[in-house]
């Protein structure tokens, strides 16, 4: 995915321009995957921008540092003003894609970084929609999701993402638009990048946190605008099977938003276009992001 590039980005307290954001080739995390991160979307709002629920996003960055560990000298405030004021600098305006990345940095070789340097990053430019149609075409990974028991999950952690990287690749290579996994006893987990729903008989269910998900922001979001519009909404496992006997299914994330899942490995999902449930969620929280919604106004911080 092509980025356009801004002036600035925030790099150990200072803005640097963008061309001067540098690190050393020997940076450990370049190495071993040591760094943790948040994906967080700005959205356009009358006459001003708005940080989806930035507080959350800054304290899920934080418990990913708190299970690595990693330590870096930022309180979650200050990170939150930086992000503000890069977004200012940057004059941007536009739907946006903000990058915090905390990350092991130069301090030798080896896989102890016990006095290495812990430095923070902070990136943001224009995004518009992650996937191109509104409506995708998935498979099941033959790549199992990462549990618990070998890496921490839970931790939005670089190193993590080699196994969402080796199953979204190998989707696309195969013409799907993304992939799903199966975690523990072969229950469905999530998408590379995304959670993931399934309707089936007016009653909505996600697999729940101890089925080696990344706990979404979206996801939490979700399942409370569904519980505020009268939906049945529960957390329970999903087998691979329900998947194909589902009415509807669709993932959840800060890039893919809510995006309809309207087939998986080849067999079309209930009518084979976006479910009345997925599209009432989606278009409420293409509202609530937009800042049309009273009562979700404080999911918002604005920019300007
Ligand atoms: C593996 C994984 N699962 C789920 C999600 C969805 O999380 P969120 O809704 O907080 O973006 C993401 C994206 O951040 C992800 O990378």
């Amino acid at each position: 995915m092509a980025i356009e590039e801004t002036e600035y980005m925030w790099m150990d307290g200072e803005f640097v321009k963008w061309e001067d954001a540098k690190v050393p080739i020997l940076t450990h995390a370049i190495h071993y995957g040591t760094a943790v991160f948040e994906g967080i979307r700005a959205y356009p709002s009358k006459d001003n921008l708005g940080v989806f629920r930035l507080k959350e996003h800054i304290s899920r960055l934080s418990e990913s540092c708190k299970i690595l560990p990693l330590e870096h000298k930022y309180s979650e405030s200050e990170l939150e003003q930086n992000i503000l004021e890069l977004l200012r600098k940057n004059q941007l305006k536009r739907s946006s894609y903000i990058r915090p990345l905390v990350y092991v940095g130069y301090g030798g070789i080896g896989l102890n970084f016990t006095g290495f340097p812990v430095n923070v990053s902070i990136t943001a430019f224009p995004f518009g929609k992650y996937f191109s149609n509104p409506e995708i075409k998935v498979c099941i990974s033959n790549w199992k999701r990462i549990s618990d028991e070998s890496m921490p999950v839970q931790a939005k952690a670089s190193g993590n993402y080699l196994n969402s990287v080796l199953a979204k690749l190998d989707a696309l290579r195969s013409g799907f638009d993304d992939a799903i996994l199966l975690g523990k006893n072969s229950m469905v987990s999530e998408g590379t990048g995304e959670n993931i729903f399934v309707v089936k008989d007016g009653e909505i269910a996600t697999p729940p946190t101890t089925s080696s998900i990344l706990v979404g922001i979206t996801r939490d979001s979700v399942i409370q605008m569904a519980r505020d519009m009268g939906m049945k909404i529960k957390e329970r496992e999903i087998s691979r099977i329900e998947l194909y006997q589902a009415d509807e299914v669709f993932f959840t994330g800060t890039a893919a938003e809510v995006t309809a899942i309207v087939e998986i490995d080849n067999r079309k999902i209930g009518t084979g276009k976006i479910g009345k449930i997925t599209d009432r969620i989606r278009q409420a929280y293409a509202d609530i992001v937009a800042g049309n919604n009273e009562k979700y106004l404080n999911w918002l911080t604005e920019v300007y």
